[in-house]
């Protein structure tokens, strides 16, 4: 019995196709299970050159706001801005459309799932970081990204927050300061504790991110994660495309995209599938059944009868 073809549920029918589709059906499990996955530049149907255009571009958005040339093999700098970056480069569009993560992120999220904001982070050697905010980069304490929207987390273990990030140069092994992650965490049913924040003392199971450039790591709001130290030369570069259900307005929505006044109508018009991700679509992209085969009446994309809506 496969249930997708029933077509008993549109909005999850095609997710799952989507996941077959591009061979990701391991990324979707480890994502549900452990709360964290890292999706291969081959999976996501990106090249090596696409994944150089990705850092090409981030480097160039630190460029042009700081008037100084950065080589990311040498550069000693750390820095972390949010910004749409959508008309800086194509290549920042293709990453938020890109229909494999979208896959993911909807599984999580829904239909309704909303790009919120983007965050790049550029972080050079730990022992070169300058006293200032971005020095946080270095040593983060165990924490958990709801929290950065204010949700707390409760019992039901609903995924509200979702943060797909693209690895823009290889994270190797530790020297290149990568993320770590508490497998299944999410499933606590709370955030990381005040006396559990110190990530070298932690009790709790770890995991190395470990990734090529072009994979896009993801992990659920929930899932407790930190960061190391970099000790290796040049920058390790991040791009946090973070993402929630659509009723979520954290207390960083100052932060979202959509109170950009950056974005040109023409740019979106272009750009559909863009315009769907921010949450700007004036037309429902994706309505549920009137009917269903089982005879169960359902409004059309209402959460409420359908929690992929
Ligand atoms: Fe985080």
């Amino acid at each position: 019995m496969n249930i997708a073809t029933l077509k008993a549920m549109p909005s999850l029918d095609s997710i799952m196709s989507d996941i077959e589709r591009y061979g990701i059906a391991r990324n979707a499990v480890e994502l549900m299970t452990y709360g964290f996955t890292v999706v291969s530049p081959a999976n996501l149907g990106v090249t090596d050159t696409w994944g150089e255009r990705l850092r090409n571009a981030a480097v160039a958005a630190y460029e042009s706001r700081n008037d100084v040339p950065i080589d990311f093999r040498t550069s000693t700098i750390t820095a972390a801005f949010h910004d749409p970056f959508f008309d800086e480069d194509d290549v920042f569009i293709e990453a938020a459309t890109n229909p494999a993560k979208l896959a993911l992120v909807r599984l999580m999220l829904g239909q309704g799932a909303v790009h919120r904001n983007n965050l790049l982070i550029l972080k050079g050697p730990t022992a070169d970081a300058a006293a200032d905010d971005s020095a946080v980069f270095h040593n983060l304490p165990l924490h958990i990204d709801e929290f950065v929207e204010g949700i707390p987390m409760g019992a039901g273990h609903i995924c509200h927050r979702l943060n797909c990030t693209w690895i823009c140069t290889d994270v190797v092994d530790e020297a290149d300061g990568p993320t770590l992650l508490v497998p299944a965490s999410q499933h606590y049913g709370h955030g990381v504790l005040p006396h559990d924040t110190d990530v070298t003392k932690s009790r709790y199971p770890l995991v190395r991110v470990k990734a090529q450039a072009g994979s896009v790591a993801i992990w659920q709001g929930g899932t407790f994660h930190s960061t190391l130290p970099r000790t290796r030369p040049g920058l390790r570069i991040h791009l946090n495309e973070n993402h929630t259900r659509p009723y979520v307005q954290g207390r960083n929505a100052s932060s979202y995209i959509p109170n950009s006044p950056r974005l040109s109508p023409e740019l979106l018009d272009r750009h559909p599938e863009l315009k769907r991700v921010l949450g700007l679509s004036e037309v429902e992209m994706f309505p549920g059944p009137e009917r269903g085969e089982d005879g169960i009446t359902r409004v059309p994309g209402d959460p409420t009868t359908d929690p992929y809506a």
